[in-house]
């Protein structure tokens, strides 16, 4: 069961805001679908957005376009009501003319087809203008988070392992996904809504101006309304909502748990348990969901009433106003479709205000990768160290994690090419961190590691590790065929010789019983083979990449004893000739090394070989003598 993966279930902050809506999906929900929603904090709102306006600066021209292809487009549907109001005008003075037996009275149609003829083109223009500047907002927002994207991913390549020690992979898996998707859909809707919607607003207020100032004063005034009252219903759903995600959080952290960890439920009986904690998060999550959805589905309705109620007054004292022939029936018309226009954007505003406070806490995500300290860059004239021997040098090595913590201190050892070198030590001695720190994985603090007499730091970290194969106990084998995996050793392998590596590792009869032999494909986790099957595998694998120095860490527990044999013997010709690690926990298997190197708390403790550490009878014949009498350590 990973704690990561479950962790990441339990932070909110890195989901999409709102259950089933995400930002990615805007539009489906309607406008207004943002109004109940929390939105996120950047922690710099100004500095993230300047450095984001910045990032888009090459797209200046574009931008620009499409500022202008907009402010057309919106004012062209500003007018276009004012237009039909004319041509109602016309159709109802003619009528009135008519009914009040006015002699020759007619409507005049001609006036009215030159209208409608302008209205048409009026909103061809318009439909052209929103297309084109879709067209190329699209292109931006794509080719920016493209970039973006891929600056990240460069990133990654450059920051030290350290860096993915302190985030959980969800964290980082969010930033390309969530963050980006954010970023990208705001670009792509939200800057256009942000254009149109202020011009609209302007334009509108002019227009209703132009018709009547009283009118225009109503409309405005049921603004203040509008807004308290979605103020005040955002703030009970925000609460929800908050809740929403919390259990939201918990549930997915259940049923993660209840998957991965299926087989310990079933062992332990607590099947019931599990379906009875899940009913409790499902009915909370109900109960919270009902009540964020309610709240969240009413404010638009009760906009729409509080507009409603606008139109209401505007109809009644228009038509007063009509009666009076202060204006004519068609302004009036045009100012109930104005009125109507008016509230959009603002709805539109209200949305974008949150939409685009999310999108600055996720681009602020996004610059805090791009801006990690990166790993040291590889020397400018590295040495390319070539025919290794395979001569390693520990000189005053110091190192640790956790800058707080001491952990290795002051170790130095020399190994010759060919030799064997166990390490050996109770768990948490650093034995793992000392193979980190040869394969340059982590920085020293102080000293030098030398390979041939060549420094670790000197050398490119590519030229650096390909001087090494290694075996571990946590198999690194990836899902793709068996032969996929086995040739990871080596680029461009022939058959043959992944048969051969597989043949030396003993690896050969297992894989010719499967169904599929080498191309037997493996699952995402690697669950359909065995524990010593894959430890075979890798061992295939390092015996195909042939390396100048070998690396094994405790490659030989969790297996049968069988298995075990088959293991050691494939090891020991493998390691034949080669320098070569062995860090094991079963001391019995490294009796014949060259030298053991006794580790305890970061510092090496003793070291000589197996038979000179036992007559020594320190801390190494501790630890033989109580494994030989089965005592664990
Ligand atoms: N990536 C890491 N970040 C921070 N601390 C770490 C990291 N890896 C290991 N440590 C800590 O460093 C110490 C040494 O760990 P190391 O993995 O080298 O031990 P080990 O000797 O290989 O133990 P084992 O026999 O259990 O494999 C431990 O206290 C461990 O908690
Ligand atoms: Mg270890």
């Amino acid at each position: 069961m990973s704690n990561n993966r479950h962790e990441n279930f339990q932070r909110p902050e890195y989901k999409p805001v709102q259950g089933g809506r995400g930002l990615g999906q805007r539009g489906r929900g309607g406008p207004g679908a943002h109004l109940g929603m929390i939105p996120e904090k950047p922690k710099d709102f100004k500095k993230t957005l300047k450095r984001l306006i910045k990032f888009l600066s090459k797209y200046n021209i574009s931008i620009f376009v499409v500022l202008i292809l907009t402010i057309a487009a919106t004012i062209f549907t500003i007018f276009a009501p004012k237009i039909t109001g004319n041509a109602i005008t016309i159709v109802f003075q003619g009528m009135m003319d008519k009914a009040n037996k006015i002699p020759g009275a007619s409507i005049d149609f001609h006036a009215l087809y030159k209208i409608l003829l302008n209205l048409s083109i009026l909103y061809l223009f318009s439909i052209a203008f929103n297309y084109a500047q879709q067209y190329i907002m699209a292109g931006v927002a794509q080719s920016t988070v493209k970039d973006l994207r891929e600056k990240m991913m460069q990133k990654m390549n450059k920051l030290p392992l350290k860096y993915f020690d302190s985030k959980t992979h969800g964290e980082i898996l969010s930033r390309f996904t969530n963050d980006i998707d954010t970023i990208s859909s705001t670009l792509q809707q939200g800057l256009v809504q942000v254009f149109s919607s202020v011009i609209s607003i302007v334009g509108v207020i002019i227009m209703m101006l132009t018709i009547n100032p009283i009118l225009t004063l109503i409309t405005v005034l049921t603004l203040p309304l509008s807004i308290l009252a979605t103020s005040v219903i955002a703030k009970q759903s925000q609460k929800h909502f908050r809740n929403q995600q919390k259990i939201l959080g918990q549930l997915n952290g259940h049923i993660e748990e209840s998957f991965s960890g299926h087989i310990v439920i079933k062992a332990y009986n607590r099947e019931k348990n599990s379906i009875e904690n899940f009913e409790n998060i499902n009915n909370s999550l109900y109960d919270v969901g009902w009540k964020s959805q309610f709240f969240a589905g009413i404010i638009m309705p009760l906009m729409t009433f509080i507009g409603n109620i606008g139109y209401v007054v505007i109809a009644v004292v228009g038509g007063y106003f009509v009666t009076k022939r202060l204006i004519t029936i068609g302004d009036i018309q045009a100012f109930i479709q104005y009125s109507h226009q008016f509230t959009q954007p603002i709805i539109g505003i209200a949305n974008i205000v949150n939409l685009i406070q999310s999108t600055i806490a996720s681009a602020e995500r996004v610059f805090e990768v791009l801006d990690e300290n990166e790993q040291s860059p590889d020397p400018a004239f590295p040495v390319d160290l070539r025919d290794v021997k395979g001569q390693i040098d520990f000189d005053r090595v110091y190192f640790s994690y956790d800058p707080e913590k001491k952990l290795i201190e002051n170790i130095t050892f020399s190994a010759s090419p060919g030799d064997t070198i166990a390490i050996v030590g109770p768990t948490g001695a650093g034995k793992t961190t000392l193979v980190n720190l040869l394969l340059r994985f982590y920085e020293l603090y102080k000293g030098n590691i030398l390979i041939d007499s060549v420094k670790t730091t000197d050398m490119t970290r590519s030229r650096l590790r390909k001087i090494f194969a290694m075996v571990l106990q946590d198999t690194w084998l990836f899902s793709g065929s068996i032969k996929e995996n086995i040739a990871y050793g080596k680029e461009n392998a022939r058959e043959e010789e992944i048969i051969e590596a597989a043949k030396n590792a003993h690896a050969h009869h297992f894989i010719t019983l499967l169904p599929d032999g080498y191309d037997t494909v493996l699952n995402e986790e690697t669950s359909n083979l065995s524990i010593g099957e894959k430890q075979l595998l890798t061992i295939a694998r390092a015996f195909l990449a042939d390396p100048d120095i070998l690396i094994l860490d405790e490659a030989t527990s969790n297996v049968d004893t069988l298995t075990e044999i088959k293991i050691q013997q494939a090891m020991k010709s493998l390691m034949r000739n080669r320098t070569s690690f062995v860090i094991a926990h079963r001391l019995s298997t490294i009796k014949n090394a060259d030298m053991i190197l006794v580790m305890n708390e970061g510092k090496i403790v003793e070291s000589g070989t197996h038979q000179g550490l036992l007559s020594e009878n320190g801390f190494y014949a501790e630890l033989y003598n109580s494994q030989f009498l089965g005592i664990a350590i």
